[in-house]
């Protein structure tokens, strides 16, 4: 969404002091805050008057919002615990957000009760209250990293402390990669594709609007972050060369992984999510997928 703080601007920093600064708007509780925003419409409890002010305005000009956030939500948590009946027992959670419950950890560890997880994020704020409130026990971490350097991530020493790359896991973006413009979402999602051990699942939530002008609306008074409105084939083709599980990329509120079609919602406000394998590059080179 439109210019809030020239800060939310997509562009691969590799120091992370740097990023972190670039980032977020950290402490000051005067400006809103994407995941503090994100928040409020979930039902939260950690926002400011800032943060609710956006909100609501946000909510004026398009009341579905809070539905979709919650759809949003409850397609992580499901296509997480499906990932975990296929046998990952490791997620890394980029972009985290503030903590919701079910958290990522919870909702794997209720299938295998020894799955792992990283939470990722750039926000001092969020990464505060996952140390206090997830990273409590054995396996679970929070990490201070730019999602848009996948070598860097997986290459983060306390990530490296809960996270095999080398084993297959659980890959989230979740509300994320429409805070990057297409090519650099590509880029990103190929990344971990290409980085991560085959075998493991892509899990991608994406919001959009078919309505090009009240999506243009709610980007110019989104302030907490840019946020872009990505057609519905940018948004599949973060899943290139990877294999789509179930329905493909469908609305977020209608994925299952027995569905084979794609079931979208009649209004104009989606969440386009999917789930998808990463396969062997030998085998992706002999079946014509072209990967990243
Ligand atoms: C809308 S919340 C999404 C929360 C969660 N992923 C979900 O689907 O419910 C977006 C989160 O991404 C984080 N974020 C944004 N850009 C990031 C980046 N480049 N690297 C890491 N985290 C980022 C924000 O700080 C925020 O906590």
């Amino acid at each position: 969404m439109a210019a809030a703080t020239a800060t939310a601007r997509p562009a691969v920093v590799r120091d992370t002091g740097a990023v972190l600064a670039a980032m977020t708007s950290g402490l000051d509780t005067t400006v809103p805050n994407m995941a503090r925003v994100y928040n409020y419409w979930l039902g939260g409890k950690d926002h400011f008057p800032a943060d609710r002010a956006e909100a609501d305005l946000l909510l004026g000009i398009y009341p579905p919002l809070r539905d979709l956030v919650r759809e949003n939500r409850a397609f992580v948590t499901r296509a997480v615990a499906w990932a975990a009946r296929q046998g990952i027992s490791q997620f890394l959670d980029l972009g985290a957000g503030l903590p919701t419950s079910p958290a990522v950890h919870q909702a794997a560890r209720a299938v295998l009760p020894a799955t792992r997880v990283a939470y990722v994020d750039t926000d001092p704020v969020v990464l505060a209250h996952a140390r206090a409130l997830l990273a409590t026990g054995d396996g679970v971490t929070a990490v201070a990293a730019d999602l848009r350097d996948p070598a860097t991530v997986l290459a983060n020493k306390e990530l490296r402390a809960v996270i095999d790359p080398a084993q297959p896991a659980g890959v989230i973006l979740g509300a994320v990669l429409h805070f990057l413009d297409a090519g650099t979402a590509r880029t990103v999602a190929s990344g971990y594709a290409r980085l991560i051990a085959p075998d493991s699942y892509l899990i991608i939530s994406v919001a959009r609007n078919d309505d090009e002008m009240l999506g243009k609306r709610l980007a110019q008074q989104y302030t907490a972050a840019t946020w872009h409105n990505h057609p519905a084939e940018v948004i599949e083709s973060f899943f290139d060369g990877l294999e789509l599980a179930g329905p493909g990329v469908t609305e977020a509120q209608t994925w299952q992984p027995w569905l084979t079609e794609p079931r979208l919602c009649r209004r104009d406000g989606h969440v386009l999510a999917g789930v998808a394998r990463v396969v062997a590059p030998d085998h992706a080179a002999r079946t014509g997928m072209t990967g990243a």
